[in-house]
């Protein structure tokens, strides 16, 4: 019998970076420049659940209505790319920014059935491209508790406030207590709360550059996955 101990190379394992935090954070911004430096898709699972929404209001399905909407959920089509997002086909990319989407989105993303169901499809799409990079609310603690590395980005209510009404206008005061009331729904929800995961580096960029943040967070996803700390 030969003493020769045959080592199998261990499979590379999938790259898959866990973006989350609170609404107008930068997560989007950080999310898809650090996906562009790392070669990986970006996925934003709130688009998701606004197309889930959109598809809700088109429909005149009631959005507070659970088992309607978790019967309209199972079938619908959502498709995001490059180009934009669809839902059933039809063009959603401008309409699932607009007010009545985002006002009746926490509904939507309060139903376990529509979480249940997003969370598997989120799940496929990394499986598809072996790996990616996935903004959200839950992605470190539901979807990928054991990514590559987990991300919770941040920045103070005024800073968000700021940031927003600097890019799409309005009033300052208000946009802050809009956003103040739905970390409040998204944290506070039964469904995968918006918490940060455990093993997540807290990152706020209040005060920080975006190539700063993201210089950062590229050096240590290529930290992590070189020593395969998951
Ligand atoms: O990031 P956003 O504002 O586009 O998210 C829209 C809504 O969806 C927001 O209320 C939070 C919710 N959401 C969620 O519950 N889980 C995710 N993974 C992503 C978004």
């Amino acid at each position: 019998m030969s003493d020769h101990v045959s080592r199998v190379p261990a499979a590379t394992a999938p790259v898959v970076v866990a973006i989350d935090g609170p609404a107008g954070a930068g997560k989007s911004t950080v999310g898809r420049a650090v996906a562009r430096r790392l070669g990986l898709e970006y996925l934003d699972t709130g688009a998701m659940y606004r197309a889930v929404t959109y598809g809700a209001l088109r429909r005149g399905v009631p959005v507070h209505d659970d088992g309607a909407v978790a019967e309209l959920v199972a079938a619908l089509t959502i498709e995001i790319d490059h180009d934009g997002v669809r839902v059933d086909g039809v063009d959603a990319t401008t309409a699932i920014r607009g007010r009545e989407v985002t006002e009746s989105v926490s509904a939507i993303a309060a139903n376990s059935a529509v979480r249940a169901e997003l969370v598997a499809r989120q799940r496929a799409w990394v499986h598809e491209r072996g790996g990616g990079v996935l903004e959200g609310r839950d992605i470190g603690t539901v979807v990928f508790p054991d990514a590559t590395a987990k991300l919770f980005v941040t920045a103070t209510p005024r800073v968000r406030a700021e940031r927003r009404v600097a890019e799409m206008g309005g009033d300052v005061d208000e946009v802050e207590a809009a956003i103040v009331e739905r970390d409040r729904k998204d944290s506070t929800r039964a469904d995968s709360p918006l918490v940060e995961a455990d093993g997540a580096i807290v990152i706020d960029t209040s005060e920080m550059g975006i190539d700063e943040v993201v210089d950062r967070i590229v050096a240590d996803v290529q930290r992590r996955s070189s020593e395969g700390v998951a």
